[in-house]
């Protein structure tokens, strides 16, 4: 019988995952039941909510259980089915989790057209993230052309399409990067007005001197103390799309509570902010136009992206790890199998 792998959830982690939180096993590759049909990987998303998933603590969405697959989005092609209007061959983005095969009922499933996009922009700059940095920038940040928007984890999958979006919309785009190769990148590559180094010493000083006018719209990715540096250069009636805060998924385990609530608080009366928490899915029917507008700007060389490809599925596990400490670059990928057998 032909074998496939999946990597389980094996323990919940206290502050940054640990290998022995997962666990990989050997499966048979299933066979498809009525009304089923199975996927065999070929890309597989690593995205830091997963760090929330590990996790039983309440959120907008349940907890990975133990002993099950770890949850991911995939693009995988179609080796069996028993699903109208699927068949073998067909390439498809699903949530198949961390596992070679995956087992469907075919909902949710959407073809992808091969021949349109490299298949891994499925699961980056046209997928997900892409999606979360137009909804999130265009919807709750509204950035007006010479107004000052500002992001961190610049160089990465929904960054990186956050400042490119504000420069296409006549904004003016300042990156928040860790190290000097990212940072250089950010400006030269993607064309971002300015980038500061998280990791400087003269963060907050360095922020204040690229933004002369101050900040209308800062795209929320990690809190802590970015966020400190960015409130007090917050301008009148900014916007704050708070879309996740990286820097503090190892933590939260352990926190008591923040110390800057107030200070936040203050700022938020006292300059009319708004700061308006999201998860994607709460923008779903603006896929339309997100996938006409990024479909067009990616194939104009408007959107550039970047890639961090893991080959293996063993390997997700510390990949993933890396991807909460900064190393990758780019839209972190594993590749868990070719595009054709
Ligand atoms: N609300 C939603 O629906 C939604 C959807 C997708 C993503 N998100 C959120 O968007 C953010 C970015 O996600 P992504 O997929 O694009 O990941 P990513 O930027 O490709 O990768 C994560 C990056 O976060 C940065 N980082 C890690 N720890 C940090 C720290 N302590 N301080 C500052 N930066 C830190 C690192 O970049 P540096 O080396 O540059 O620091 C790392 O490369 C995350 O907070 C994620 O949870 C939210």
């Amino acid at each position: 019988m032909a074998s496939a792998q999946r990597i389980v959830l094996a323990s919940r982690p206290v502050g940054e995952p640990k290998p022995e939180n997962f666990r990989l096993e050997d499966t048979p590759v299933p066979t498809p039941g009525p009304g089923q049909l199975v996927m065999r990987t070929i890309w597989l998303s690593l995205d830091p909510y997963m760090r929330g998933r590990m996790s039983d603590a309440a959120s907008y969405a349940a907890p990975v259980q133990i002993n099950d697959v770890m949850e991911a989005g995939t693009v995988g092609e179609v080796i069996a089915s028993n699903v109208d209007g699927f068949k073998p061959g067909d390439v498809v983005l699903g949530r198949g989790g961390w596992q070679t095969h995956a087992l469907s009922n075919g909902q949710g499933l959407r073809k992808i057209d091969p021949k349109a996009a490299p298949l891994s922009t499925a699961l980056g700059v046209l997928g997900m993230p892409g999606m979360t940095a137009y909804t999130g920038l265009l919807d709750i940040g509204q950035p007006k052309p010479g107004e000052t928007v500002v992001v961190a984890a610049a160089s990465g999958a929904v960054g990186s399409a956050v400042g490119q979006i504000a420069k296409i919309k006549g904004a003016r785009a300042v990156g928040i990067a860790g190290g000097p190769d990212k940072c250089r990148y950010v400006k030269e590559v993607l064309g971002f007005d300015e980038c500061i180094d998280h990791r400087s010493p003269t963060m907050a000083a360095d922020l204040k001197a690229a933004c002369p006018k101050g900040i209308d719209v800062y795209f929320e990715n990690v809190g802590g103390a970015v966020f400190e540096a960015v409130l007090p250069l917050l301008n009148l009636f900014a916007r704050v799309p708070v879309c996740g805060l990286i820097s503090q998924y190892n933590a939260f385990e352990e926190q008591k509570g923040g110390t800057s609530m107030n200070f936040l608080l203050r700022n938020a009366l006292t300059k009319s902010l708004t700061i308006r928490g999201f998860i994607v899915s709460n923008f779903a029917s603006r896929y339309p136009e997100f996938i006409a507008d990024m479909t067009k700007w990616f194939a104009e060389g408007k959107i550039k992206h970047r890639e961090t490809i893991v080959e293996g599925l063993p390997n997700a596990p510390k990949a993933f790890v890396g991807l909460l400490r900064g190393e990758n670059f780019g839209k972190q990928l594993v590749r868990v199998g070719p595009d054709r057998v």
